[in-house]
């Protein structure tokens, strides 16, 4: 027991610990905005009037944020002429505030946020407004008046749904002379803090009540996560429009929109109607079916608007009707609402993109935007027998678990702040190193990797994209098949080697020890991939390169059995450590032996693409090591790497056609490729690409004449188009970790701090300075500062002098460094600063 006094001291500094913490939140809480305007259209705000007003003169606010923002949407009304009506745009490119529908919708998957980027209030008093809907990132936002006389605003903003977005505050830094580089190494820093949330504060706007059902509003239908397996079923459930319409799905596969969407518009009263109801999309008393994500196209995300149907009555707002659905017969689906049929039509009759729609899958609810409704009371009966397979009231607490709406259930990170917000397998690779380098909140990493770790079949494999909101465990029934996770198989290793690259910076033992059970499971899956004939990784399907007998995947998996051997012996399992190790050799071998190709100065993309290659083949078979330095030269040589640029950077392989409008650049593949330049030695190729690429995503830049201020967001994109604007247009997120590899590359590389290579360097135990590179990048300066594995910073700095380097290093007690330079190397130990002069 420890003496009063001790405890004492330890409770108040707990307290105090609690309210400054308290205190930091509270301020850190809502984002408001840097500059509006108000006038008659849209228009770049320069400046920050005191109060905000609209009325008939001027109905239009611009506001911008300066950068990425995310939250709850909050309104501080302090005079009203009312009631009036406001509708909202929210995006991350200043252009999306023209557009009908903003940067939106984002109807991919259940994300615990507003499927819409435009959103209606029905403003009634005065004091504070708050939307119940999450927007997960933009930097832009418009307030038009779209009825009523005016309004006056003292304050408005988001309540923050995101923690760690400042950067000073970060541990982990990087710095130098070059304030391009500095502002680069943000992006993808700024991307994570945005991607990755803590459990249990993205809360959907789904409530339930013992009565009423569940509530549903502005999201795309969630299905439910107990009925995946239902076929030719016939679907019966109670709806009380709340405000014009419901939105439920039938056929629906778990993860992916491309089922069978159901809209129902009721009679749009003019008292409850918003005045921008879009009457020719959703008309009144009608039915609109689709197969697909949505009713309108979305970029990547197809909808075949199938029919609209007129329901042959009005569908009173605010009273309860039956909806039956029933598929049957193959191809026939039917809705009758009330008894009364509305439509009974084969799908047949009916262009669905080509493939036919498979009368199987789960049912769910959602409402379009703006839209809400109640729903009660569904069941689910066989189409044939008419025996009853499965109900839901709807009316307890379990809906929002089922219908995958429950608050995050871990701190886990996210794909993108605003869109696919999916805890992505193989896109947290970058998204784990950049934490490493940044905000070293290695919970966050610990809570996806587990979150994954639960969606584990028994094959090994993990699920390729959970959602936030259903429980990982349930989902490993109900998303895979035959035992299966159906899926980009090329996302287990690099799932793989986000753990690794989590223990290489946090050395966090007691986590690898504790899952790696799991992880064993998975790598003998990896294993079991490597064809016995010629020795190389067939997977059937991949993001990366081919998938069967493919450069990349193979060397990937070198990469990983590597990784896992690293971390077999850190755990003291050293038989398992020389069996990584050997398969390893043995694929590196096979891979050199089958698809080294000498006439082209690379490796061919896979057994059957003998004439292809791309960056992920050049990009994982240098890093793993398969390519000796003599092969990496002329990889990296104009004659090779040459072929595959385009635009700011390189294109995937060389099948994609340099002319092709839609081509994309995407800033993960060429992420994957800065690393591999810069052990290549190809410092100055590597310079360009990130002033390409990244410097793409920051503001004008006169000098570079590079970014632009209407597309930056402060934070790294998901694709570039070939003109180095956002690609996929309107619908990309500019917030996006799998974007963000500079971040981690440039303290890695331009400083020149790592750990060491080998289990001897986790948490940086021993690491290693190698300023070389940076001075080659053209730095005179740079510094840089990590969390090791005690949790202690581990801070470095070097600068160019006339006839020195000098080197300050604060390392941690119990660590230990070599710095490189010009040849020699000098130890360092832990526990006291440091500084040194080494010779030019
Ligand atoms: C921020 O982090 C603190 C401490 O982990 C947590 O209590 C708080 O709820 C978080 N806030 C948000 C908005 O994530
Ligand atoms: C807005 O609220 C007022 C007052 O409750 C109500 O009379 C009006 O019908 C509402 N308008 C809409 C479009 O919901
Ligand atoms: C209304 O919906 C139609 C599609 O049916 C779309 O073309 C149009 O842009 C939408 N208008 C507005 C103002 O949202
Ligand atoms: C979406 O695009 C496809 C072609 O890519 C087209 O067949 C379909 O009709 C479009 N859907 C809508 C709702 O416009
Ligand atoms: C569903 O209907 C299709 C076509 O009639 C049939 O092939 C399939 O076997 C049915 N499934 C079940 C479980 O009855
Ligand atoms: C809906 O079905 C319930 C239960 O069968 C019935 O009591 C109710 O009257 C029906 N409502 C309508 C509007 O048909
Ligand atoms: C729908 O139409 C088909 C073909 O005419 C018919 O066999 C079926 O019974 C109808 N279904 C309903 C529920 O009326
Ligand atoms: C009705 O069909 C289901 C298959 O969906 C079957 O399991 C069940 O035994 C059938 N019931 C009767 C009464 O035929
Ligand atoms: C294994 O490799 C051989 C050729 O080397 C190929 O014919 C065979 O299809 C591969 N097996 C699988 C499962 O891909
Ligand atoms: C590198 O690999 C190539 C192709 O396998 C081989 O010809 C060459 O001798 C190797 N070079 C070195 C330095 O190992
Ligand atoms: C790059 O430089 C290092 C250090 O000088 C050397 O060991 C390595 O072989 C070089 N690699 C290539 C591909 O030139
Ligand atoms: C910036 O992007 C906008 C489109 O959003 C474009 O109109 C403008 O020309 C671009 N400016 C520069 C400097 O490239």
């Amino acid at each position: 027991m420890k003496p009063p006094f001790i405890s004492s001291v330890y409770f108040w500094s707990q307290i105090f610990t609690v309210l400054s913490k308290a205190a930091a939140v509270n301020q850190a809480s809502d984002f408001t905005p840097k500059a509006f305007v108000t006038g008659t259209e849209i228009q770049w705000p320069e400046n920050l009037p005191t109060a905000l007003i609209l009325d008939s003169d001027s109905p239009i606010a611009t506001l911008d944020y300066g950068a990425e923002v995310a939250g709850y949407p909050f309104f501080e009304i302090s005079t009203l002429d009312g009631p009036v009506q406001i509708e909202v745009k929210y995006s991350e490119p200043y252009d999306g505030l023209h557009q009908p529908w903003a940067d939106g919708p984002y109807t991919f998957s259940t994300s615990l946020a507003n499927g819409f980027r435009v959103e209606t209030f029905n403003v009634t008093k005065t004091g504070k407004l708050q939307s119940s809907l999450i927007q997960g990132g933009q930097r832009w936002q418009s307030v038009r008046l779209i009825a009523g006389n005016s309004l006056t605003f003292t304050r408005l903003g988001f309540v923050s749904t995101v923690n760690d977005t400042d950067l000073e505050k970060y541990p982990s830094q990087f710095h130098s002379d070059n304030e391009l580089f500095n502002e680069i190494w943000k992006l993808g820093a700024k991307a994570t803090s945005f991607a990755c949330v803590e459990k249990g504060i993205q809360v959907p706007a789904l409530k339930t009540d013992p009565v009423k059902g569940t509530f549903f509003q502005s999201t795309r239908a969630s299905p439910n996560v107990e009925t995946s397996k239902l076929e030719n079923y016939t679907l019966e459930f109670e709806a009380f429009i709340e405000r014009s319409g419901l939105w439920w799905t039938v056929s629906q596969p778990l993860t992916y929109g491309s089922g069978l969407q159901l809209l129902l518009t009721g009679d749009l009263p003019e008292e409850t109607t918003f005045a921008n109801t879009n009457r020719s999309l959703t008309p009144a008393n009608s039915i609109l079916l689709s197969k697909g994500y949505d009713f309108v196209n979305q970029t990547t995300l197809d909808a075949y608007l199938l029919d609209t149907f007129e329901v042959p009555f009005a569908v009173h707002e605010k009273e309860w009707h039956n909806i039956t659905t029933i598929l049957s017969d193959g191809d026939r689906i039917s809705v009758h609402i009330n008894g009364q049929q509305v439509f009974n039509v084969s799908l047949d009759d009916y262009y669905t993109g080509g493939s036919e729609v498979p009368l199987s899958g789960s049912y769910g609810f959602g409402a379009y935007q703006d839209h809400s409704a109640w729903v009660r009371n569904a069941k689910v009966y066989d189409s044939n027998n008419g025996t009853l397979l499965y109900k839901d009231s709807l009316r307890d607490h379990s809906a929002s678990a089922k219908y995958g709406n429950q608050a995050n259930l871990a701190t886990v990170c996210l794909d993108g702040a605003k869109r696919d917000r999916l805890v992505w397998l193989g896109d947290f690779y970058h998204a784990s190193r950049i934490i490493g380098a940044s905000t070293s909140r290695f919970d966050w990493t610990r809570g996806t990797l587990s979150f994954l770790l639960d969606t584990q079949v028994q094959n090994g494999e993990l699920s390729m994209s959970p959602s936030m909101g259903y429980d990982p465990s349930t989902t490993i029934d109900a998303f895979s098949e035959e035992g299966k996770h159906p899926a980009l198989e090329d996302y287990q290793m690099l799932g793989f080697l986000s753990f690794y690259h989590f223990i290489r910076h946090s050395g966090d033992l007691q986590y690898a020890s504790d899952t790696w059970s799991q992880w064993q499971k998975q790598l003998k899956w990896l294993l079991s991939t490597v064809n016995s004939t010629d020795g190389l990784v067939d997977l059937t399907s991949a993001f990366l390169g081919d998938s069967s007998g493919g450069a990349a995947v193979s060397c990937l998996a070198v990469e990983t059995l590597n990784g896992a051997a690293e971390i077999a012996s850190a755990l003291g399992h050293s038989s398992e450590e020389k069996r990584y190790k050997k398969s390893a050799r043995a694929l590196a071998q096979s891979i050199n032996k089958n698809l080294w190709n000498e006439n082209l100065g690379t490796y061919s993309a896979s057994r059957s693409s003998k004439q292809k290659f791309g960056v992920p083949d050049l990009a994982w078979c240098i890093t793993s090591g398969v390519a000796n330095s003599t092969q990496t030269s002329k990889m990296l040589s104009s004659k090779v790497l040459g072929k595959l640029k385009l635009g700011p950077g390189y294109k995937a392989d060389t099948t994609v056609s340099a002319s092709d409008p839609s081509a994309s650049i995407s800033p993960n593949t060429n992420g994957f490729l800065l690393p591999a330049l810069f052990m290549g030695n190809a410092t100055n190729i590597a310079r360009d690409l990130l002033v390409s690429v990244w410097g793409a995503m920051l503001p004008y830049n006169k000098d570079l004449a590079i970014g632009n201020d209407t597309t930056a967001t402060g934070t790294s994109w998901e694709y570039l188009s070939v003109d180095g604007s956002p690609g996929l247009g309107l619908f990309t997120s500019h917030s996006h970790p799998w974007g963000g590899a500079a971040t981690y590359v440039l303290t890695e590389w331009a400083t020149g701090l790592r750990p060491l290579d080998g289990s001897e360097g986790f948490g940086y135990s021993k690491w290693l300075l190698d300023p070389q590179t940076g001075i080659a990048l053209g730095l005179k300066k740079s510094s840089a500062k990590v969390v090791t594995g005690s949790g202690d910073i581990l801070s470095v700095s070097w600068e160019l002098e006339d006839k020195f380097l000098r080197v300050n290093i604060d390392a941690p007690p119990g660590t230990s460094g070599t710095v490189h330079f010009n040849g020699s190397s000098r130890e360092f130990r832990g526990g006291r600063k440091n500084s040194a002069s080494l010779p030019v």
